[in-house]
């Protein structure tokens, strides 16, 4: 706690363009949350270097995904929105941290085998200690609450377990974090093969819709959508298109499974595509207009993240002085 306010932290990379799963699983929930609590919403570009990236594109996404959070509602008056790299702390704990994080723990993390698995010739040891960098950017502001999609939930796990694990040993020093996990966006599965879930590095465009996708090309993937032969609009198992379909259309209009399935009781399957396209592409047009105009405007998203940095800065040196106290740093006095 900071103030009279709990906390709420969250990360997203700037790598990859995001999905309507991260959409409606994480980033649209998140405005919900800054009348109750002090949220930091954080770009992680120090977690993206895990895999290589193109500096000129890293440098860009930074800036498009800040966008995208302010077009996705979150007031950068009433959140924190910042760069983790911005603010050293991210790192200087990230590193104490490691030394309170046992390999044996790190080598069962499920992202970290997956992702050694598809950079076979780049598996560094940023790569292997991302989970301790991610407990840093939690723990540094005495976060409660954790909204992140069900693959994060191991990494959340670990981080409780690393807070706990330094508390014992040194007294009560960080809030140990709870996640929120919501269920709307672990639903979302690829257009072209839903029994998996969507996901923003499918080599396969049209199994993926994005948040910045034009309306063309929205409707025109979902009408490729694979659904079924039995011409039935229900979700049932052995359906999982239509399913994940009326799942989509649920998700975005918020009407009930019952209540979308009666209106499109009857209507064929090509009908039914264009229908949930249309709705997913008129729900996301606003936030298309707002990140355009956003984008358009550098010198006010620097604006944000002065401020953001500046602010985070404040919180996360507080908890760094104590950590730096209990491991038995001197304090460098000038
Ligand atoms: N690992 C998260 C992801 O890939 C991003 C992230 C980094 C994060 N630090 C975080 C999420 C702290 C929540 C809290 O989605």
């Amino acid at each position: 706690m900071f103030g009279d306010k709990k906390v709420v932290f969250s990360g997203v990379q700037p790598s990859g363009n995001l999905t309507i799963g991260n959409y409606l699983g994480a980033i649209r929930n998140f405005g919900a949350f800054s009348e109750q609590y002090h949220c930091y919403y954080c770009v992680v570009d120090m977690h993206a270097i895990t895999v290589r990236q193109n500096p000129a594109e890293l440098r860009r996404r930074t800036y498009e995904t800040l966008a995208l959070y302010i077009a996705c509602g979150l007031d950068p008056q009433k959140n924190t929105l910042f760069v983790q790299s911005h603010v050293p702390q991210h790192a200087e704990l990230g590193w104490i941290l490691d030394c309170y994080t046992m390999f044996g723990e790190l080598s069962r993390m499920t992202q970290f085998k997956d992702k050694s698995a598809k950079n076979a010739d780049n598996i560094n040891a940023g790569l292997f200690t991302y989970p301790s960098l991610m407990a840093a950017d939690i723990l540094l502001y005495q976060t409660e609450l954790v909204p992140v999609g069900v693959d994060q939930k191991q990494h959340l796990e670990l981080a409780r377990d690393i807070a706990n694990r330094f508390n014992q040993i040194y007294g009560e020093t960080f809030v140990v974090p709870d996640g929120y996990i919501s269920k709307d966006g672990a639903k979302i599965m690829s257009l072209q093969d839903p029994i998996k879930k969507m996901s923003k590095s499918d080599p396969n465009e049209n199994a993926v819709v994005r948040i910045l996708d034009s309306k063309d090309d929205i409707i025109r993937k979902f009408k490729r959508a694979v659904t079924d032969s039995d011409n039935k609009i229900v979700r049932a198992e052995g359906k999982e298109g239509i399913t994940n379909l009326l799942n989509i259309y649920t998700c975005f209009t918020n009407k009930t499974p019952e209540e979308a399935e009666r209106e499109f009781a009857g209507m064929g399957y090509g009908d039914f595509k264009l229908a949930v396209g249309e709705t997913c592409a008129d729900a996301l047009a606003s936030v298309r207009e707002e990140f355009a105009k956003l984008m358009a405007d550098k010198a006010y998203l620097e604006s944000v993240m002065a401020q953001g940095a500046q602010d985070a800065y404040k919180n996360a040196r507080r908890t760094m002085s104590k950590v730096r106290r209990k491991v038995g740093f001197t304090e460098l006095k000038f």
